[in-house]
């Protein structure tokens, strides 16, 4: 019997699911997260097939995964294909000097709805594609629950287990859907520029973001793509999921009540053991031994620092010049340099650079971003100081998100032209170890995370597998009106009651006094 039980405990540890990752090619930074959890879910020895249609035609000659075998594009129809071509002609350049609020995201998101519209009719056309995957009975699919045609894909191929995901810190959308308490008043929306700390104005925009948003969008119908073509309604599929993902890190983010469903495993993209052994090319090792100290400046690959105003591109130039004793490595695009750094010799212009590698590099001084989420988990997780320059979308609040652990400073795009103040800037970072401490010290909680976002995605994503939906973790508060969830009907019976107790408390006080001075009067007769 025992044999038996150690037989069926090893069957059980070795047996393999079979998940499907499904990953619209349209943003670096999502099939990046999306990469990750395949391979992650591959390494550990399970069947992972990655769909990844393509819209952004670029990306499609990258190999996002590493570990994953078993991968299938889908060509875009040339509408599909136009969409990815304006999603890329969008002109974020503007944001260089331009106020990024969430009004601005709005064209953005219709642009994204649109575009998973015609997604899933291409998904619609390729039914082939879509048969063969049926045939492969996946024990569970995850996905990204914006890019909404996943779910017409979702019913399609009829997978009971699935586990919809944010490669952003939250998707509100998705929270309201399974019912998990959403706190506006201290919880600052993945677009806003609010920290947990939010005056009265700031807590009223927080509040009405979303619901605004939600009436003001229009609300694509995706149709099932089988006879009678069914619409499908997201909102009522979603709380059966079995878990969400996010790409937030409860260590890093500010504290909030959440659910367990929600598995939380921001920073499963930095592989920090794997950092630390691969060392960087000769060519950057000497880079890195030219000067004692080393900076890293990089925008990211949305804002390109190229299109930055010619006059702050001077000014930073200026200002870096000042530090001779420091190597500043600038992640920048084009050739014409010359234009605001032709005497500056501490500057080492790439328009590629090895991020991580570098950031992982004892010889690494600090890191001057943009605060995207990938680069604010990396810096996290690296341990490196940072000065923080957000420049649009969900940056602003990755940086004052990481500023909370002392070892970020965060200074305005619109000072990107005060040479007084980076310098000043520079200077704290570079010699005020206080910041390099912060910065280890997190790095080192993380580290030493309780439970490592890699492990937290694999037990979960093998639960699901195992367990398929898990009805006793969606709340019946889902259910319940706003009158009753926030108690307004509860509130209204203890007002009204303790008005009702006033109203009759005065009304016997008054007879009381009423009838005192007929007492007295009486008395005072009796005594005459
Ligand atoms: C794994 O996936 C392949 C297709 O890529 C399939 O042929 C095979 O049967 C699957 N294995 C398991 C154990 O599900
Ligand atoms: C950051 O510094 C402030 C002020 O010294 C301190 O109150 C706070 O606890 C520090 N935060 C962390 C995460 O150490």
């Amino acid at each position: 019997m025992k044999i038996l039980i150690l037989l069926f405990a090893c069957f059980n540890v070795n047996f393999s699911y079979n998940f499907l990752i499904f990953s619209p090619l349209f943003g670096h930074s999502h099939t990046t997260f999306f990469a990750k959890i395949a391979d992650t879910l591959s390494e550990a020895g399970h069947n992972v097939t990655f769909f990844t249609p393509t819209i952004i035609r670029k990306f499609s000659k990258i190999n996002y995964v590493k570990h994953t075998k078993h991968v299938i594009h889908l060509e875009p129809s040339e509408k599909l294909e136009r969409y990815g071509n304006q999603m890329e002609d969008v002109d974020i350049s503007r944001f260089w000097t331009d106020d990024s609020s969430m009004a601005e995201m709005f064209p953005m998101i219709k642009l994204f709805n649109e575009m998973f519209a015609e997604q899933a009719f291409v998904l619609g056309q390729n039914l082939d594609v879509l048969d063969e995957l049926k045939e492969m009975k996946f024990d569970v699919m995850i996905f990204e629950r914006f890019a909404e045609c996943a779910y017409p894909l979702l019913e399609y191929l009829e997978i009971e287990t699935f586990i919809p995901s944010s490669s952003l810190l939250f998707d509100p959308n998705l929270l309201i859907s399974i019912g998990e308490p959403r706190i506006p008043s201290t919880v600052p929306l993945p677009m806003s520029k609010f920290t947990d700390k939010m005056t009265m104005t700031e807590r009223l925009l927080n509040a009405i973001a979303v619901p605004i948003f939600h009436s003001l969008l229009p609300t694509h119908e995706f149709k099932s793509f089988r006879p009678p073509y069914q619409a499908i309604d997201i909102q009522k599929m979603e709380h059966l999921s079995s878990f969400i993902l996010s790409n937030s890190n409860p260590y890093i983010d500010y504290p909030r009540p959440t659910l367990e469903k929600n598995v939380q495993i921001g920073g499963i993209s930095v592989d920090v053991e794997n950092l630390k052994i691969h060392k960087v090319n000769e060519e950057w090792d000497r880079i890195l031994d030219m000067r004692q100290k080393t900076i890293l400046v990089s925008f990211g690959s949305v804002m390109l620092s190229k299109d930055m105003p010619v006059e702050n591109k001077k000014i930073l130039a200026k200002t870096m010049k000042q530090f001779p004793e420091v190597t500043f490595i600038w992640k920048y695009e084009f050739n014409d340099t010359d234009l605001f750094a032709s005497e500056t010799e501490n500057i080492h212009f790439s328009s590629w650079v090895p991020q991580t590698a570098l950031l992982a590099d004892r010889r690494l001084t600090a890191f001057f971003t943009h605060a995207g989420l990938g680069s604010v988990n990396e810096v996290s997780y690296l341990g490196k100081p940072s000065i923080m320059c957000p420049i649009f979308a969900d940056q602003m609040r990755n940086a004052k998100m990481l500023a909370r652990h002392n070892g970020s400073i965060e200074i305005s795009k619109y000072d990107l032209g005060n040479g007084e103040k980076i310098e000043k800037t520079l200077r704290t970072i570079l010699f005020d170890d206080s910041y390099r401490l912060s910065a280890e010290k997190l790095a080192h909680q993380l580290a030493n995370q309780p439970v490592k976002p890699k492990e937290l995605l694999l037990r979960h994503a093998e639960f699901a597998a195992q367990f398929g939906r898990l009805p006793s973790l969606d709340p019946y508060s889902r259910q319940l009106s706003f009158v009753e969830y926030f108690l307004i009907d509860v509130a209204a019976i203890l007002i009204f009651s303790s008005l009702l107790i006033v109203v009759v408390l005065f009304q016997i006080i008054k007879r009381l006094i009423n009838f005192l001075p007929v007492t007295v009067d009486s008395r005072k007769v009796k005594t005459n």
